[in-house]
C-alpha cells in the first residue's frame, strides 16, 4: 500500500526586522508589529519580528510611543548588522533612502519599502542589484496606500494583456478637490487638514503638483507594460487656451469646481497610462469626470485605480489611499510575503533593467474639453463651442466644448478670450 507522503513542515524560521522611520506609517506599523504579533507569522511559513527602529529625533520618536529599546539614529549600522534578515524603508525622499535600499539589496537582504520616490526614480538601478543578489524588492505601500494595486498587476493580472491602467493615486490632492467642491473650502486650509491627517509628504509640493502621483504612474506602468518610465517625462501639466497650466492640481479654482459642477462634471487629479502603438502614454493631469461615476465619486483620502486588460475586460480598485494604518496595512502583508519566500513585487513577470524610457504625450485624439471663462466676448462662437454646453455665472461661463482635437479646442477658446486672459482646457473624461 502506497504511504500518503508527510506534509511539508513549516518553516519555523523568524525573521529579523530593522525599520528606518518611524513617522505616520512606520509608527503604525511598529504598533501592529509589536501590538499583534500573532498576526505576522504565515501558517505556510515563517514569521518576522521587529527588532530595531532608526529615526533622526530618538526623543521625538520615544514621546510618540516608540520603544526605546528598539531606537537608534545610525540606520546604515542596522542596515549593515549581520542580525538584520528584512529592512522596512519608511524614512522618505531620496538620500539616505536610496543608498540604505541599495545597500541592503546588495547585501542579500529583503527590502519593503513605501517610497515611491526612490522606487520610480531608481527603479532600474534597484531591480538589476535586487535581481544580481536574489534578495526580494516589495513596494506594496508605494501606490495607493491599503489598495493591494500591484500584486493583483503582478499576480492575479499576469496572464492578462493590459491596455491601460488610470486613477485617483494621491489621497492629498483628491482630499483638497473634495474640500473644495463640496464644502468651498480655500485651498490652503484644506491642505493644512491633509498635513495634519498624515495624507501629505513631509513637502506637500510633490503631491499638489503632481510629483507624487507620477511616481505612483511609473510603478503602475512597470507592473502593467513591463518597463520603467522616466518620471520627468510624464506631463503633469494641463493645457490652457494659451500654453500650458501650472502642475498638478495647484491652478485648479473653486470658479472652475462651480462650474463643473453646473455641467454635471467634478475634476479629479487622473494619473493614465495607456499602451498604443507600443508606446505608452502617460500623463497625470487635472481632468473633468461626471460627477456621478466611479471616479466622480472617489472622495476624500480614497484612491480609485481601473485597469483595462484583455481577456479581463475593466476592473476597478477602490480604498484608503494614504495615512498610516492603510499603509502600513501594505507594508504588513509585504512583510509576510518575504517571510512566506513570495520574492520581490515583480517575481514571476519579465525583467525591466533596462533603462528608463520617455512617455508619450497622451493629447492626440478628440474629446470634450471644459473650461470657465472668466468672461465671453459677445458674436458668433466658433465651430468646435456652437453647440458645446455652457451655463452662466455672475463672473463667467462654465462651458464643456464640442467633441475636438486639443488644437481645435485651444483655438476656439483663445477666439473667444480677452487679450492677455488664459484658461485651462481641462480634458473631459466621458
Ligand atoms: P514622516 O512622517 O515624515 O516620517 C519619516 C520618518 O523617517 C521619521 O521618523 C524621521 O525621523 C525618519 N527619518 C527621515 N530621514 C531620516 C534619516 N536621514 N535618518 C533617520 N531617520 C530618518 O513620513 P511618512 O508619512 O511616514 O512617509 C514615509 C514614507 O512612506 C515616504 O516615502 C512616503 O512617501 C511613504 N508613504 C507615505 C504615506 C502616508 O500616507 N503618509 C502613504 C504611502 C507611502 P525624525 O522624525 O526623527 O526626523
Ligand atoms: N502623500 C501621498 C498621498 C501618500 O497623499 O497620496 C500616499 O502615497
Amino acid at each position: 500500500m502506497t504511504r500518503p507522503s508527510p506534509a511539508p513542515s513549516v518553516r519555523a524560521e523568524t525573521l529579523s526586522v530593522a525599520m528606518l522611520g518611524a513617522g505616520t506609517v512606520g509608527r503604525a506599523v511598529a504598533e501592529w508589529m509589536l501590538g499583534q504579533p500573532d498576526r505576522l507569522v504565515s501558517a505556510d511559513g515563517g514569521g518576522v519580528t521587529l527588532v530595531a527602529v532608526a529615526v533622526r529625533d530618538l526623543e521625538r520618536a520615544r514621546e510618540a510611543g516608540i520603544r526605546g529599546d528598539l531606537l537608534t539614529d545610525a540606520p546604515a549600522h542596522l542596515v549593515a548588522d549581520p542580525g538584520t534578515d528584512v529592512v522596512i524603508e519608511v524614512m522618505g525622499g531620496d538620500e539616505p533612502a536610496r543608498t540604505l535600499i541599495m545597500a541592503a539589496l546588495r547585501a542579500g537582504k529583503a527590502v519593503v519599502t513605501a517610497n515611491k520616490h526612490v522606487i520610480a526614480h531608481h527603479g532600474p538601478d534597484l531591480e538589476v542589484a535586487a535581481r544580481l543578489t536574489g534578495a526580494a524588492l516589495r513596494f506594496e505601500a508605494a501606490v495607493a496606500g491599503g489598495i493591494p494595486v500591484l500584486g493583483t498587476l503582478a499576480g492575479d493580472l499576469a496572464a492578462n494583456d493590459i491596455q491601460r491602467v488610470r486613477g485617483i493615486v494621491n489621497g492629498t490632492t483628491n482630499y483638497i478637490l473634495t474640500a473644495m467642491a463640496e464644502d468651498g473650502r480655500p485651498y490652503d486650509e484644506v491642505l493644512e487638514d491633509a498635513q495634519e491627517l498624515g495624507y501629505a509628504e513631509a513637502d506637500p509640493t510633490g503631491d499638489v503638483e503632481g510629483d507624487d502621483a507620477v511616481n505612483k504612474l511609473v510603478i503602475l506602468a512597470r507592473l502593467a507594460f513591463g518597463l520603467w518610465l522616466a518620471p520627468a517625462t510624464v506631463g503633469r501639466r494641463p493645457p490652457t487656451a494659451r500654453g500650458d497650466g501650472t502642475p498638478g492640481i495647484t491652478g485648479v479654482t473653486d470658479q472652475e469646481l462651480e462650474g463643473a459642477a453646473a455641467l454635471g462634471l467634478t475634476i479629479k487629479l487622473l494619473a493614465t497610462a495607456t499602451r498604443r502603438d507600443g508606446v505608452i502614454e502617460a500623463s497625470v493631469i487635472p481632468t473633468a469626470v461626471p460627477a456621478d461615476s466611479p471616479f466622480g465619486w472617489t472622495d476624500g483620502v480614497t484612491n480609485r485605480i481601473e485597469i483595462d486588460a484583455e481577456p479581463l475586460g475593466t476592473l476597478g480598485l477602490s480604498g484608503p489611499g494614504a495615512g498610516g494604518p492603510a499603509t502600513s496595512s501594505a507594508i504588513l502583508g509585504d512583510l509576510l510575503a518575504i517571510a512566506r519566500g513570495f520574492g520581490s513585487t515583480w517575481a514571476g513577470l519579465p525583467e525591466a533593467t533596462g533603462p528608463a524610457v520617455a512617455a508619450a504625450d497622451p493629447f492626440d485624439g478628440r474629446r470634450h474639453w471644459f473650461a470657465f471663462l472668466p468672461a465671453v466676448r459677445p458674436g458668433p462662437l466658433p465651430d468646435a463651442l456652437d453647440e458645446a454646453a455652457a451655463v452662466g455665472f455672475e463672473d463667467g461661463t462654465a462651458i464643456r466644448s464640442e467633441v475636438v482635437t486639443l488644437a481645435e479646442a485651444k483655438a476656439a477658446f483663445a477666439a473667444i478670450l480677452p487679450d492677455g486672459v488664459d484658461v485651462t482646457l481641462y480634458p473631459v473624461d466621458d
